[in-house]
């Protein structure tokens, strides 16, 4: 069975090749003959997902699925959300985002966050939702210099350490996207 995935992020694609079964043969958007970037207009990440998996539906008719990811921050009404890449401004570094975010927390008691990620898939017509989410507090200072994003400042709940003070494995145990995956997979296994 063939399986698009709607993004060009190679590190993605071969973390769930490695997870899913051998009868299915999973492509990239780029391999299917997608070169371009998805517009992501939407303003949830339910929306994106699903605007980037329709996308590709509609351009190549197979199964497909696409993921949206993003740190949800209770004292800031749920920012940087669906902005999560590119909070700080186009063409922000990783860094910029994590100093705003700690700047726009500053003073603040209420440090609760969450991670989601939202995979929407679309499997014979029909669509699917698989929701992944961890919670957790933001540091006061980065911590760690593992892992990418906003993992230096998230420390999950019932932990000590930051993900970026984390191991790769460590965090795959319990991270938002690898719980969405999961689900994805163990649908994909029932079929
Ligand atoms: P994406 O939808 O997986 O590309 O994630 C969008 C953005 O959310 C990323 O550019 C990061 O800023 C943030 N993000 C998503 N997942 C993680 C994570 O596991 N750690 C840190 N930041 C993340």
């Amino acid at each position: 069975m063939k399986l698009i995935f709607a993004s060009g992020n190679k590190h993605k694609l071969q973390e769930l090749q490695q997870k899913l079964p051998s009868t299915i043969e999973l492509t990239s958007m780029r391999d299917a003959g997608y070169e371009g970037e998805i517009d992501e207009p939407g303003a949830t990440l339910e929306e994106n997902a699903q605007i980037k998996a329709q996308f590709i539906f509609d351009r190549f008719g197979e199964h497909c699925f696409a993921d949206d990811s993003g740190l949800e921050i209770e004292a800031l009404n749920g920012e940087p959300g669906v902005y999560s890449a590119r909070y700080a401004g186009p063409g922000c570094s990783f860094s910029d985002n994590n100093q705003k975010v700690l700047a726009n927390l500053k003073g603040k008691t209420n440090r609760k966050a969450k991670f989601r990620t939202i995979i929407h898939l679309i499997y014979g017509n029909l669509n699917h939702v698989f929701e992944g989410a961890i919670s957790g507090t933001i540091t006061d200072d980065l911590r760690g210099k593992d892992g990418f994003g906003y993992d230096p400042i998230f420390i999950p709940d019932g932990h000590e350490n930051t993900f970026a003070e984390m191991t790769l494995d460590e965090k795959n145990k319990i991270s938002h996207r690898a719980q969405a995956v999961q689900k994805l997979i163990d649908f994909l296994k029932s079929r």
